[in-house]
């Protein structure tokens, strides 16, 4: 079986573009490939959390991949500070790293940017520690969202400069989406991506109550009405699509294209109609998420158990990686 890593931050309430960019993908890998998935509760420390929110946001996290139908019997699934040979394999691929490349990354250049104040050494090497957790596991396939595809990159760098100086120990690891593109689901205000740290209004969560769906999709922008002949579907039309190609039912869906395609489709309508069907999908994982909070033993015996199917494959890399450096002593 191929094997497969991939990591959600805790950093707060896993929104629409997480199950879809990444959860619906573990869910249906977990049959077939060998599956690691945890929650990268170090990454979420160069924002320097209150303790109580992180470990709340821990727990939470688990208790909403169980819901949306990850099934730990299948899975490793744990969090990423219960496996201390990341920290090491980090370590090592730090020497790798250079100041210069991690400096261009995208998303270190935003965050420089978004915090001015806490430009700390971690945030400049997160794609290390995001290399580590993929690689200690000799993974191949990475399912992720859109935004995380420069990432991979650098962990297939960082795999071929330790394979060249050490010796063959990485395989080149991949960003995997089912589907051939890798998923990227727009926030409800029409600008950029849906993400954790954005408007809150226009970002669907998993823990959204039933009026709060109705209502974010009652706001989310539209364009004031059918465009003209020949003109490209604007944006945030095709945003409210692509939303509804997940939720809704096929012939709810050809109902609203055919619709815009003869102009007298009307998005107050259709905002409704998926506000209904994402309720419908979304009401489901709250509540089973909320359960599933409630029981901490059972979540920690979850986390139990995923951290020691982790650790067992990590040691093994370890052992290899410590040996081709020559820093095996006994
Ligand atoms: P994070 O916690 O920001 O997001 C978790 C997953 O959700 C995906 N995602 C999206 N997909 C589509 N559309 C969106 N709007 C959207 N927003 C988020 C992300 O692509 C991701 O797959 N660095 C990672 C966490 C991580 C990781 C790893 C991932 C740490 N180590 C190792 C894979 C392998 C992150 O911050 O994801």
């Amino acid at each position: 079986k191929e094997i497969v890593v991939s990591g959600i931050r805790s950093t707060g309430y896993l929104h629409l573009g997480n199950y879809f960019g990444a959860i619906r993908n573990y869910i249906r890998m977990q049959e077939a490939f060998n599956c690691y998935f945890f929650v990268a509760d170090w990454h979420s420390l160069t924002t320097h959390p209150d303790p109580k929110d992180l470990r709340g946001n821990v727990y939470r996290v688990l208790a909403e991949n169980i819901a949306s139908g990850l099934d730990p019997e299948k899975v490793a699934l744990y969090v990423q500070s219960d496996i201390p040979e990341i920290a090491e394999l980090y370590l090592l691929l730090n020497m790798l790293a250079y100041k210069g490349e991690l400096e261009k990354v995208p998303t270190f250049k935003d965050k420089v940017r978004m915090q001015p104040e806490n430009v700390n050494a971690g945030l400049l090497t997160y794609p290390v520690l995001m290399s580590a957790d993929i690689l200690v596991h000799r993974a191949v396939k990475v399912p992720v969202g859109k935004d995380q595809e420069q990432h991979l990159e650098m962990a297939r760098n960082y795999a071929q400069r330790f394979n060249a100086r050490y010796g063959d120990l990485f395989p080149e690891p991949v960003a995997f989406n089912f589907g051939d593109n890798l998923v990227k689901i727009p926030s409800l205000d029409g600008k950029g991506k849906m993400s954790k740290s954005e408007n809150e209004m226009a970002t669907l969560y998993l823990a959204d109550s039933d009026d709060r769906i109705r209502e974010k999709l009652k706001k989310a922008k539209t364009d004031s009405g059918p465009a003209e002949d020949g003109a490209p579907m604007p944006e945030t039309i095709e945003n409210l699509f692509l939303l509804m190609q997940q939720v809704s039912a096929p012939d709810v869906i050809k109902h609203y294209q055919d619709t815009y395609q003869d102009r007298t489709i009307r998005y107050g309508d259709m905002k409704k109609q998926l506000g209904e069907d994402m309720v419908n999908f979304i009401a489901p994982i709250r509540e089973k998420a909320l359960a599933l909070q409630q029981d901490q033993a059972y979540l920690n015996r979850i986390m139990k158990v995923g951290a020691e199917k982790a650790r067992e494959s990590a040691a093994q890399t370890l052992q290899q990686a410590r040996k081709l450096i020559g820093i095996n002593y006994y």
